[in-house]
């Protein structure tokens, strides 16, 4: 079977309160309308159509990265008008499936058995809800065969209390869509051209409309309102920590957990409390990451550890390596195999050899670190002259006294040992000791300041 995919999304979204086209929201990291076409990817369909109206530019714009059919559609005159302008570039033997850029929780299996039921008459997505108010109603036969839709406004009394409601999703082959669309009329109380009259139609032709119900009301939700994409976000959420839990990660808590991007978790990591994943995560084996974290396209290897209100991005944490708490990687960090960076150290552009330890309180930027270096506590280096950048390399065995101030550029050599206090602004050879700090005097029968006798 050959499957074209049509996603509407010309709509305005004017509840969305927000200049951005509604369907360039966010759902957890991604627009909903990147979700809908990657469910539609997973379909295998030989052409994805999106019909865009409003923002049209902008949406074309951030599906750049993707293979899409554009139909623009200049007036929003309903869904059926929406489909039809997608309708000459579909093959007539194809089976069509029309989705919503503004519907994005759909699942993959629901729409393959929906899609196998809809090869010789249309077939359409149902949901039981409690509250079927604004929706469109699934009009049954004695023999609970489907006859057709309601609109909400334009139903009678009896036909407002059914629950079973139509979630606008919809197969049917190209060639019913092509007989039926153009014959459909906009006689109705919104004067819009329904997509589901199609459905009538095909039942009048003696054609046989299979229904398939979604597994959910959220599953089948169309955001309207940032009430909306709230729910739909947090449900996404919770399917992916869900997800991750069935995979053998500990995750402390499914509902304190989002991740804005793609993680991938080796064996037996265990991830606490409110934590943030943003872009691609990679966490080895046996990685910890400790509660209030957040993770922006970071990989750490096996064993590695990144305790409590650390804040990673771009980096590369090594095996068994420590970080935190309180610990800030900023782009360019990389921590070679055990090194440990401690609580309220800030790294960037920085190499941190093999068990190499910047323990407390230090800034490391530009700099080039060996392996089993020691940075004692307040180290500084100083890597920008208020015009460029220079590099601090620091060999292997090197110690740094607690408050020193390397002034970049700066070498200091395998083994060289800076005394505590010291401001550093020459190379320090190896196994030397620099020691640049005021020379201690000691004042012998010093008096200490008396209280004042209070004139001024
Ligand atoms: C539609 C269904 C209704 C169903 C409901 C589920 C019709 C006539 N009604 O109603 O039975 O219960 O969805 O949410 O189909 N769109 C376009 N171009 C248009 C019109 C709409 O692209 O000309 C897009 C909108 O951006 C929106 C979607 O289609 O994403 C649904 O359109 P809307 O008019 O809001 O349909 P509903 O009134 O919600
Ligand atoms: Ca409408």
């Amino acid at each position: 079977m050959n499957l074209e995919i049509i996603i509407l999304a010309a709509g305005q979204g004017t509840r969305m309160k927000s200049p951005l086209p509604k369907v360039l929201h966010q759902i957890a990291g991604q627009s909903m309308l990147q979700h809908v076409i990657s469910v539609a990817r997973d379909l295998n369909p030989s052409a994805i159509h999106v019909v865009v109206g409003h923002g049209a530019e902008e949406v074309k714009e951030a599906m750049a990265a993707e293979t899409l059919q554009w139909v623009v559609q200049e007036q929003q005159l309903g869904t059926g008008h929406a489909v039809l302008q997608a309708m000459p570039r579909v093959d007539e033997r194809s089976t069509v499936l029309v989705l919503y850029g503004d519907v994005p929780l759909i699942r993959l299996d629901t729409l393959q058995g929906l899609v196998e039921k809809a090869t010789k008459a249309p077939a359409l997505l149902t949901a039981q809800v409690t509250d079927p108010a604004g929706y469109g109603r699934i009009l049954r036969g004695d023999d609970d065969s489907v006859l057709g839709v309601v609109e909400h406004k334009d139903a009678n009394q009896e036909q407002l209390l059914i629950n079973e409601i139509n979630t606008g999703v919809l197969a049917a082959p190209a060639a019913d869509l092509k007989r039926y669309l153009p014959a459909v009329g906009n006689a109705n109380s919104q004067g819009e051209y329904y997509l589901p009259d199609v459905l009538a139609m095909a039942v009048a032709d003696d054609k046989t409309v299979a229904a398939q119900l979604a597994t959910s009301e959220l599953e089948v939700l169309g955001v309207n309102d940032r009430l909306q994409l709230n729910q739909v976000e947090r449900e996404c959420q919770l399917r992916q920590a869900q997800q991750l839990l069935r995979d053998g990660v500990s995750v402390a808590d499914a509902a304190r957990l989002d991740i804005r991007g793609s993680l991938h978790c080796g064996v037996d990591v265990s991830i606490d409390i409110n934590v943030v994943i943003e872009g691609q995560v990679v966490l080895g084996d046996g990685v910890s990451i400790g509660p209030n974290c957040v993770l922006k396209n970071v990989t750490i290897a096996d064993g590695a550890s990144v305790h409590a209100m650390s804040h990673l991005e771009d980096a590369r944490v090594g095996a068994k390596a420590n970080v935190g708490p309180y610990a800030r990687l900023r782009p360019g960090t990389v921590l070679a195999e055990g090194a440990r960076v401690g609580n309220f150290v800030e790294t960037k552009k920085a190499n941190i050899g093999a068990g190499s330890k910047v323990n407390h309180l230090s800034y490391i930027g530009d700099c080039d670190m060996g392996a089993g270096v020691n940075v004692g506590a307040g180290t500084i280096t100083c890597n920008y002259d208020g015009v460029n950048k220079h590099k601090t390399s620091l060999g292997d065995d090197v110690f740094v006294g607690s408050n020193s101030t390397l002034v970049a550029p700066l070498a200091v050599a395998d083994g060289g040992f800076i005394g505590a206090g010291s401001t550093v602004t020459k190379a320090v050879g190896e196994k030397e000791l620099a020691v640049s700090r005021a020379k201690q005097r000691n004042i012998l029968g010093w008096q200490r300041p008396g209280k004042d006798s209070g004139e001024a």
